[in-house]
């Protein structure tokens, strides 16, 4: 009825395929690798009870109470002091924090904050089809960087960014999920990361690190994050207690130059005043209290039963010529598949053997690579692990 009065952008905004994908898992005895949902086993039920009445008396009053757009400042300095302990970031107070109702509202604000239409951001190539999605409203234009198994591939950057720089241009930012990336999986080496560092320095570009997945290691050598290794500012960080606490409690937090942050506070007012003081003083009190350094071995050894049981169901039924990532920790893992095939084609094969994965091309700004499927190994089962990737090998047996 309305329609015809809708905004030149609401004209544009569609559902996107995990959301339309998201209702095929809900029919019966799907096996569903696509959605991105932590697994509820993980959920601290328990811990969260016993916080909040405790806190409840002690704070009901400020807990109920609108709170400022910065977030709640004991919350900003616990975090500030969690982060330069315990993951060693520099020079950090509570005014280089924002809270916000998720990463994906920061990923917002960054766009709000940074992005005129046509204004240039790199991405890697695969990347998360949510920064697409919050980006989206500005109307970027995207530079890609491949991603390679140990990160985005440094060549082709410093080959875009000098050849942008011939045109006079600069990225207002590049944008990376450097551990356990989603969707790939892939973590950035060291050197990697050095090398976008100095490529941020030398050609004066912001470099926005999004790291939901960082404390899920279930293998390998801890590796710094890029925030870690930044002393001047070039590096702003998105962390979030989605996956480690619950992203049905909305609560995140962007870490960087007080200047931006200042700005991307300003942006926020007007999307929601404040992140929910109520969660935020029950997160504060899940990290201050030390339940979140006990509680995240479990839902570490819970994923990594999950992705060692995947990697086996795709080492013993996938056929020859399909290749998969081996990731050390996060949610995800990424499948490439012979070039000729296309795992859109696929899909509705695939949904009729009951089972279900997001296809690669969601992941691409320009949707141009079409062999590729992300599978998520926390959310199923064991066993439906186990069952689904053999149904997705008869799948992509009886294509080839
Ligand atoms: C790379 C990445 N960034 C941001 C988000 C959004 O996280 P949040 O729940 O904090 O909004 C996700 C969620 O899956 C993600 O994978």
């Amino acid at each position: 009825m309305w329609a015809e009065d809708f905004s030149d952008l609401a004209k544009t905004l569609k559902a996107s395929e995990i959301r339309e994908l998201l209702k095929v898992t809900q029919m019966e005895g799907i096996i569903s690798f696509a959605g991105g949902l932590p697994n509820p086993k993980s959920f601290p039920v328990e811990i969260i009870n016993e916080i909040t009445s405790n806190l409840l008396d002690r704070y009901g009053e400020k807990m109920l109470q609108y709170g400022s757009t910065e977030g709640v400042n004991s919350f900003r300095d616990t975090l500030a002091e969690y982060f330069m302990k315990t993951h060693d970031f520099k020079n950090l107070s509570r005014d280089n924090i924002l809270i916000t109702s998720g990463s994906q509202q920061g990923l917002y604000l960054l766009g709000k904050v940074f992005l005129n239409p046509g204004d240039i951001v790199v991405v890697e190539a695969p990347t998360y089809v949510g920064a697409l999605t919050a980006f989206q409203t500005f109307q970027p234009t995207y530079v890609e960087a491949e991603l390679e198994n140990d990160g985005m591939s440094m060549e082709l950057l410093e080959k875009k960014l000098k050849e942008l720089k011939k045109e006079g241009k600069k990225p207002k930012f590049i944008y990376s999920i450097p551990t356990f990336q989603n969707p790939a999986g892939v973590t950035m080496s060291l050197e990697k990361r050095k090398r976008l560092l100095e490529l941020a320095h030398e050609y004066d570009v912001l470099v926005v690190e999004d790291s939901p997945y960082e404390e899920l290691r279930f293998s390998g050598e801890k590796i710094p994050q890029l925030k870690a290794l930044d002393n001047d500012g070039y590096v702003l960080y998105l962390g979030t207690l989605s996956k480690v606490l619950s992203p049905g409690m909305r609560i995140a937090f962007m870490i960087g130059d007080e200047e931006v942050i200042h700005k991307a506070a300003l942006a926020k007012q007007g999307v929601d005043l404040c992140t929910s003081p109520f969660v935020q003083y029950i997160a504060e009190e899940y990290i201050k209290g030390g339940y979140m350094s006990s509680h995240i071995p479990r839902i570490i050894e819970l994923y990594r039963e999950k992705r060692n049981i995947m990697l086996d169901a795709l080492e013993d039924y996938f056929p020859d010529g399909v290749e998969w990532t081996k990731p050390d920790g996060g949610m995800f893992l990424w499948v490439t598949l012979p070039k000729h095939l296309d795992s859109e084609k696929l899909l509705p094969k695939a949904i009729e053997n009951k089972v279900v994965y997001v296809i690669g091309a969601a992941f691409y700004p320009h949707r141009d690579h079409k062999n590729t499927m992300r599978l998520n190994f926390t959310y199923p089962s064991n066993e439906e692990i186990e069952e689904g990737v053999k149904r997705l090998a008869k799948v992509i047996k009886e294509a080839l």
